[in-house]
């Protein structure tokens, strides 16, 4: 397209527009027409603050607003043409205006794209993070609720992915309950961040024009918790600036990596070496080459998905390195990164939260495996120490008592008292009592321990926090 018939080009200085390969390379419009709605949003503040200071009549900012509010609804409804030779959204908005109203060639004044693409950015953060907010807070509900349907289930607990000491289910589902809530908190911090209006800082330095900042922030819902504007502080700082992008990039990474290690778990759970649970058809696949095969695809897909969301993020750093200020086209690469991050985290945490009621506990099979008394080594040196033994004494000789158990071929709790004091003669009675499962969970009293009425009162509590978080986060 020429410059003459482009109602918003920069042409004056230019003779010919970009060539038709620049143009290809540079153009933005094919993944920024997403934040149309918040480009018009922005217009409309801008128009409205430009009458207000009275560089437009009021009429002209009613026309200006009600065309934008008509090019919304066709966009809305698929009626709106994209053209790629207007670059970018804020270009085929403000043409497209300018082309129905003359009078819309007045509504660039005293704004850059530079603003106008961050605070569209911000705006539409703001709305896909109150979303992710309440996407979280329903996970959290469904993996508590998992947690409370089973809640009498004992498994082994592993470390190096070897059978360590019996835990609850519930309570190592509480541990993802956990972490989501630590995303959370930075997701709701994050939120503040961006919620901060840099519209009127211009290409770099502001303008000449009596501007009111304030006002715009007003308009666009940018106020702190007593309604007052919040803008930015430095103008050339406000165009240049995507820490806040880099931080949700970085929040959602950490999200996706909970919900990596979540996946491994359930995909571990579901084999039948484990066989803790089982997880519905509607949420699993089949092979197409072998009959037998149900395969967790969901929570592989979520595991494999954290390697874009953590690249993303490392796109992003990379990009900002060493940009000189302010503004540098290279700012453009950032949404892609940031609409795939934010896609990609939604959906998954979405999923999974959809996929918690489909799967069932295999409860027999838990029992079986928490039932290894090797579970409970710990817990006679524990005896021992209560006995007054040295507790790196005590590690020692319940190690000597489970090469025992081997040498002799029997399961370490079917030792007769006389077996135990051959190793040590502080060994009684008493000592086999240690062995039970429910004895060694119920004496397990401190807090962040798996006693299981403490893993039903943190089911409980969580029941009810849960049910007032969501929105009111961000209120
Ligand atoms: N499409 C551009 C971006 O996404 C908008 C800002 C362009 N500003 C400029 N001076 N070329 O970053």
């Amino acid at each position: 397209m020429s410059s003459k018939s482009n109602p918003v080009s920069r042409s004056g200085r230019f003779s010919s527009g970009p060539s038709q390969q620049v143009e290809d390379y540079g153009q933005s419009v094919t993944f920024d027409y997403r934040l149309w709605e918040y480009d018009i949003l922005g217009s409309i503040a801008h128009a409205r603050m430009l009458a207000h200071i009275g560089i437009l009549t009021s009429g002209e900012a009613e026309s200006i607003q009600a065309t934008l509010e008509e090019i919304g609804s066709e966009i809305h409804e698929g009626n709106f043409r994209w053209d790629r030779s207007l670059e970018d959204v804020h270009m085929n908005i403000e043409a497209e205006l300018t082309k129905r109203l003359p009078v819309g060639a007045k509504l660039h004044t005293g704004r850059s794209r530079n603003d106008q693409v961050a605070v569209d950015t911000r705006l539409w953060m703001k709305d896909e993070l109150l979303e992710l907010i309440d996407e979280l807070v329903a996970l959290q509900r469904a993996l508590v609720a998992l947690g409370s349907r089973n809640d009498r289930v004992i498994i082994p607990g592993y470390t190096h992915l070897q059978r360590a000491q019996p835990v609850l289910m519930a309570h190592h589902l509480l541990a993802y309950v956990e972490m989501l809530d630590r995303d959370l908190e930075r997701i709701v911090q994050c939120y503040d961040r961006v919620n901060v209006c840099p519209l009127g800082s211009g290409a770099i330095a502001g303008s000449t024009l009596p501007l009111d900042r304030e006002f715009v922030a007003r308009q666009l819902g940018f106020t702190d918790k007593e309604g007052r504007p919040r803008v930015t502080r430095n103008s050339m700082d406000a165009i240049s600036d995507r820490d806040y992008i880099v931080e949700f990039c970085s929040h959602a990474a950490l999200v996706s990596i909970h919900l990596s290690r979540l996946s491994e778990d359930l995909i571990l759970w579901s084999s039948t070496e484990f066989n803790f649970i089982r997880i519905s058809d509607s949420f699993t696949t089949g092979s197409s080459l072998m009959p037998q095969k149900k395969n967790p695809d969901v929570a592989e897909l979520g595991r494999g998905k954290t390697g874009r969301v953590v690249g993303n993020l490392m796109s992003l750093l990379v990009l900002l390195k060493g940009l000189p200020m302010t503004y540098n086209r290279d700012l453009q690469e950032d949404k892609e990164r940031l609409f795939d991050t934010m896609d990609t985290v939604r959906s998954t945490v979405r999923i999974f939260a959809s996929m918690m009621p489909e799967i069932a506990v295999n409860a027999a099979h838990c029992k079986s495996a928490a039932s290894d008394p090797l579970l409970l080594a710990t817990d006679l040196a524990d005896h021992l120490v209560l006995k007054g033994v040295p507790f790196r004494e005590a590690h020692h000789i319940v190690g000597a008592t489970v090469a025992l158990a081997e040498k002799l071929k029997k399961p370490i709790d079917q030792l007769t008292v006389s077996e135990l004091r051959s190793i040590d003669p502080r060994f009684d009675g008493e000592s086999r009592k240690v062995f039970k499962l429910e004895r060694s969970l119920a004496s397990r009293t401190m807090t962040g321990a798996p006693n299981p009425d403490a893993v039903r009162n943190e089911l409980a509590k969580w029941d009810s926090v849960l049910a007032k978080k969501a929105k009111c986060l961000t209120a």
